[in-house]
């Protein structure tokens, strides 16, 4: 039976998107379309996304509505506009006062209210469409509050009787932690009982501990990842409250938007292939030593990187590691991301250091991501904990082997390549140390040597198929379980 169904999240591509959950938020709710639901999507208006030249329409009778949180009022109009390819609307929640930052995310004092508005706009949106949800899902922090305001602002409303909520977890690294005061300005003093109370009496206030207690169900990006949370080395302080909640917490793998992400059909890049006929790959990838202006010895293997540029990205290993890599034998590294400084300063140092060898690209840069992806020989991405990671999925699908760490998405989307069966897709280390890093980019290119082998390997990873029409069925499994609680 089709389902009303509303995301709400920080980021949804290509309107808004820093890192994954763009991707994943617009790949859910596209899908979740094409199964006949009808599915509506929220984001901030952000100023940027207001500068954008798409044909966004003011909805008349969702303008000037009047907000009060806590001490302070906000008045917030919706825009709208399709998410290409889909059936679905993103409402745009317009609110000058809050988004009018040139950035998705700031460290201004009122980032709790830019989210906690959002979280707001979702329900006075949906009361003045006269449309009950049957699902809010939520993800992340930044709108992690829907599931407490459904039970607390918004409890007397017969509309969100029937309502479920959902809240993914996309990364326990960002919990949304404020000063306890902020929940007098959210509106949640009146219902305290309803928060954490230790948080409270230590002078916080977390938005996504408030979630993991009221969504009536918790999924996260990767089944291991799921298993990772509960433990104290993954879970951040979380761990305890998420194995009492095991029942109601599942693990889904994201999903690849294989329309954005293939070879055959990617417009950016210069020649498109496939795993039947792999030349374009070679075209690509002297095309891409060429743009980056690094010396194209026939084959030198060229290791490739787009990432945020954070721990959890396993940099401190990679510079443990690289140098040696790079001093030792002929290879390439092209790199795009930005992020930590001490990262971005380490890599700028690796060009400077390897000239012909070495290129690096600090900011974010879509269309090279895709040169990358294509171009490289072999993907790095020895993350310290990965919830899901979309990188490796891509780089299977352009036949560039990942060189991941075993642990969440990484461990349940990479097969270890066997020599012997000659089956599996990447090159797997499990201790997050530089010799596990090092023993896993030594076989690879052990394996890069040996045309016939490596070209099988390319293949299993380019046959594997993790699109969303296939992911998303697990999602309407969970949201058929949640009709059945009520
Ligand atoms: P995370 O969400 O933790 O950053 P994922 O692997 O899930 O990691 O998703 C990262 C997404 O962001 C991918 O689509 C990747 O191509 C993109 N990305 C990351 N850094 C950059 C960058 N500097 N330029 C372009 N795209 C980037
Ligand atoms: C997070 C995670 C990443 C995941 C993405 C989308 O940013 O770090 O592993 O793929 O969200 O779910």
């Amino acid at each position: 039976m089709p389902l009303r169904i509303a995301h709400a999240a920080a980021e949804i591509t290509p309107f808004a998107k820093t890192g994954g959950l763009g991707d994943v938020v617009a790949g859910v709710a596209r899908a979740l379309g094409r199964r006949g639901h009808d599915v509506r999507a929220f984001l901030p208006f952000y100023a940027p996304v207001a500068k954008l030249d798409l044909p966004f329409v003011s909805v008349d009778f969702l303008r000037d509505i009047e907000v009060r949180m806590g001490e302070r009022s906000f008045t917030f109009s919706i825009f709208t506009t399709r998410l290409p390819a889909s059936s679905v609307d993103v409402y745009f929640v317009h609110c000058p006062a809050l988004y009018h930052h040139d950035r998705i995310y700031s460290s201004d004092w009122d980032e709790y209210l830019r989210f906690g508005l959002l979280c707001r706009a979702v329900f006075e949106c949906c009361q003045r469409m006269g449309w009950s949800p049957d699902v809010l899902h939520a993800h992340d922090w930044h709108t992690a509050l829907l599931p407490v305001y459904q039970r607390s602002l918004y409890a007397w409303d017969r509309l969100f009787a029937n309502t479920r909520t959902v809240l993914t977890l996309h990364n326990l690294g960002y919990p949304g932690t404020f000063a306890a005061g902020v929940a007098g300005d959210l509106g949640l003093a009146p219902h305290g009982h309803l928060l954490h109370r230790d948080d409270l009496a230590a002078g916080r206030f977390s938005f996504l501990k408030t979630g993991l207690i009221w969504a009536d169900l918790l999924t996260t990006v990767s089944r291991t990842y799921a298993r990772e949370i509960q433990t104290p080395e993954h879970g951040f302080g979380l761990d305890a409250m998420l194995r009492a909640r095991a029942d109601h917490l599942v693990g889904i793998v994201n999903g690849v938007d294989y329309g954005e992400w293939s070879p055959e059909s990617d417009p950016y890049i210069p020649q498109r292939y496939s795993a039947a006929d792999l030349s374009g790959k070679e075209a690509t990838r002297q095309a891409l030593l060429a743009k980056v202006g690094l010396a194209t010895t026939p084959r030198a293997p060229v290791l490739g990187l787009v990432s945020r540029l954070t721990a959890q990205k396993g940099f401190d290993l990679l510079f443990d590691t690289l140098p040696e890599f790079l001093f030792h034998r002929d290879v390439r590294l092209v790199a795009l991301g930005s992020g930590e400084e001490r990262y971005e300063s380490l890599l700028a140092w690796l060009q400077v250091t390897f000239p012909g060898k070495v290129w690096y690209y600090r900011g974010y840069n879509e269309e090279l991501a895709h040169w990358i992806e294509a171009g490289a020989d072999i993907f790095l991405m020895p993350s310290r904990y990965e919830p899901c990671g979309l990188n490796q999925m891509y780089s299977l699908r352009y036949g560039t082997p990942p060189v991941v760490r075993r642990t969440g998405g990484l461990a349940d989307t990479v097969e270890p390549w066997n020599p012997v069966s000659r089956q599996g897709t990447g090159f797997l280390f499990d201790h997050f140390t530089p010799e596990g890093l090092r023993w896993a980019i030594d076989t690879a290119l052990r394996v890069q040597a040996d045309p016939e082998a490596w070209r099988q390997l390319q293949r299993n990873g380019m046959a594997k198929d993790f699109s969303w029409d296939r992911q998303v069925l697990e999602y309407e499994k969970a949201y058929g379980r949640l009709r059945r609680q009520r």
